[in-house]
């Protein structure tokens, strides 16, 4: 229960992703790594690349629904879509509008946000808070990205981590159990770790941004990974002191995947067993704001998660940004 009124419920989730696998060995042959310095210092095996036909709204209405189907909601029952994204199909309109056209879903409000990897986290947040207030019933959050469209295929240090994806939960009032506590930060001051600097207002598309490759992904990749243990921890105990929760009432975490051990840094501190780690990097390298749902999606649907359980989802990214949850689950009636 958030805010000591409503409860608020995931009722479905889903998940998409690409069919074109890239593997480490496909990276060999693509920039100087090897599949031995992707797998030990990552985690990452291999990941999957949307095609050039594929943009970001076409993952994340496949996710929306199949998270709709899974709790049997129709289109036309949604209030709100939120879709949060790095890699909007276009900076206007948002991605959540082609959503809503492609879903069908003409009653619902729609808006994306830009968190990074924690946008799901923040969706999320925003949905259950809109719903706490009375204003909506039924929210359906995605978090989705390309990045391999943002992504410069011959930097080694950052084109063997990303994946492309689209996890979706449909997020509901309910009147028992449900989101126990919910958590978010920022420290802009870190806004230049991770960016794409190139193609806004700042710095809008030129022949000029083209040739300093200011349309790819750019990231400090040694503070981002000491910022996200730490922060991963601080939310983490965030939310359980407010749910008045241990780490070892956690049934299942669900951390962001970036990096096999950043998340197993980040676990141990919390003194988490290894089965409560929920872990998929190895199959879908970093998906962004996809990463989260699409982790939650597949422990829902192997019947890792059940009624009852306690689900700690814990992201960091661009921003700099985090975001913690805790849930009870609520099986479906
Ligand atoms: N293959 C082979 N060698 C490589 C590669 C590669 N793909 N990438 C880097 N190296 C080399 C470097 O050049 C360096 O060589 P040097 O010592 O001769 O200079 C060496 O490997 C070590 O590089 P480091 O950057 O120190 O390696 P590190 O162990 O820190 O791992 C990594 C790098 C994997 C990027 C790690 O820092 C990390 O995971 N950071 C967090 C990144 C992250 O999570 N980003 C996403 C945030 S979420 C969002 O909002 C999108």
């Amino acid at each position: 229960m958030i805010n000591g009124k409503h409860h608020v419920i995931i009722t479905g989730t889903g998940h998409a992703v690409p069919t074109r696998v890239l593997s480490n060995l496909d990276l060999e042959q693509m920039v100087d790594t090897s599949d031995e310095w992707i797998r030990t210092r990552t985690g990452i095996l291999r990941r999957r690349i949307a095609d050039e036909h594929t943009a970001t709204s076409d993952l994340a209405t496949e996710a929306g629904r199949l998270a709709l189907a899974d709790a049997g909601v129709s289109p036309d029952e949604l209030d709100l879509i939120i879709v949060a994204t790095i890699t909007p199909d276009m900076l206007f309109p948002s991605t959540s509008c082609l959503v809503q056209k492609n879903l069908g879903a003409w009653g619902a409000a729609c808006y994306d946000l830009s968190a990074g990897c924690s946008g799901l986290i923040y969706g999320l947040d925003m949905a259950v808070r809109s719903i706490v207030s009375g204003g909506y019933r039924r929210a359906l959050v995605i978090g989705a990205d390309c990045v391999s469209k943002i992504t410069n295929f011959q930097d080694r240090t950052t084109c063997v981590l990303f994946g492309d994806g689209a996890g979706a939960c449909l997020v509901e009032a309910a009147d028992k159990a449900g989101v126990l506590a919910s958590y978010l930060g920022a420290d802009g001051s870190g806004w230049d770790k991770l960016l794409l600097r190139g193609g806004g207002s700042r710095h809008p598309a030129s022949a000029a941004t083209l040739a300093a490759g200011w349309h790819y992904i750019e990231m400090c990749g040694n503070d981002v990974f000491k910022f996200a243990v730490r922060i991963m921890v601080e939310a983490s105990l965030k939310v359980l002191a407010d749910a008045g929760l241990e780490p070892g009432d956690i049934d299942l975490f669900i951390p962001h995947q970036a990096n096999i051990r950043i998340i197993e840094s980040a676990a141990q501190r919390l003194n988490l067993k290894e089965d409560q780690v929920y872990i998929n990097v190895d199959e879908y390298g970093n998906t962004s704001a996809a990463s989260i749902g699409i982790a939650l999606d597949e422990a829902v649907r192997s019947g890792r998660i059940k009624g009852g359980d306690r689900i700690l989802l814990v992201g960091f990214g661009a921003g700099l940004t985090w975001g913690a949850m805790i849930i009870e689950w609520v099986d479906k009636a």
